[in-house]
């Protein structure tokens, strides 16, 4: 099975994929990393020998094309042969058709316990809400974000003193263990 990543950020998570035996690399190979700007994960696909492509995102606000945007997305990826898509930080919302295109062949990993705390801004708003427990939600992304039936979650305690960045980066490492287990899992079929 042919595995794609779509990232934009520093590629901690996609690090953690690309380390991680994702039940033998037989059986579950990353083919291609997707990404919407210059960043990090760019870095680290190639230094791990991993193909990458961007399709840069040039337009925003109502000028932009989502869905031709999706579909550069989705042709970059099947030019690889990629059967499963793995969202790991991709700053794009992408167009219904996208998900049409690979239907429940889509995961994602999100920085909070869904239904709780959807968007772009999940730490923030758990720690805004003064919740002491949160966590991380991996599971089949559809068009409407962060909604998918969810396959995997893991709670994560908020500390006192906690501000974004150190709860942040104590759910990323749940992620980092948690996302590469449940791909796996979901390639073999033994999930949801
Ligand atoms: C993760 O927390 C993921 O859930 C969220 O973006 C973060 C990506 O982290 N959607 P990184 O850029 O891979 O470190």
């Amino acid at each position: 099975m042919r595995l794609g990543v779509l990232a934009s950020g520093t590629g901690t998570i996609l690090q953690a994929i690309l380390e991680a035996d994702l039940g033998g690399s037989a059986e579950l190979e990353v083919a291609v990393v997707v990404v919407d700007r210059p960043c990090a994960a760019t870095d680290v696909a190639s230094a791990a020998g991993v193909a990458t492509r961007l399709v840069a995102r040039t337009s925003f606000g109502s000028a932009f094309d989502r869905e031709a945007y999706s579909k550069e997305v989705a042709t970059a990826l099947t030019d690889h042969g990629v059967d499963l898509v793995a969202i790991a930080g991709f700053g794009t919302v992408l167009h219904a058709s996208f998900f049409d295109a690979f239907a429940n062949r889509v995961l994602n990993t999100h920085p909070a316990l869904l239904p709780s705390f959807k968007g772009w801004h999940a730490v923030d708003d758990a720690l805004n809400a003064g919740v002491k427990v949160t966590g991380c939600t991996v599971h089949i992304a559809t068009a409407d974000v962060d909604a998918g039936p969810i396959l995997a979650q893991e709670a994560v305690p908020v500390l006192l003193g906690d501000d974004a960045a150190t709860l942040h980066e104590r759910i990323k490492a749940v992620e980092r263990r948690l996302y590469p287990d449940t791909i796996t899992r979901f390639a073999r079929g033994e999930l949801p």
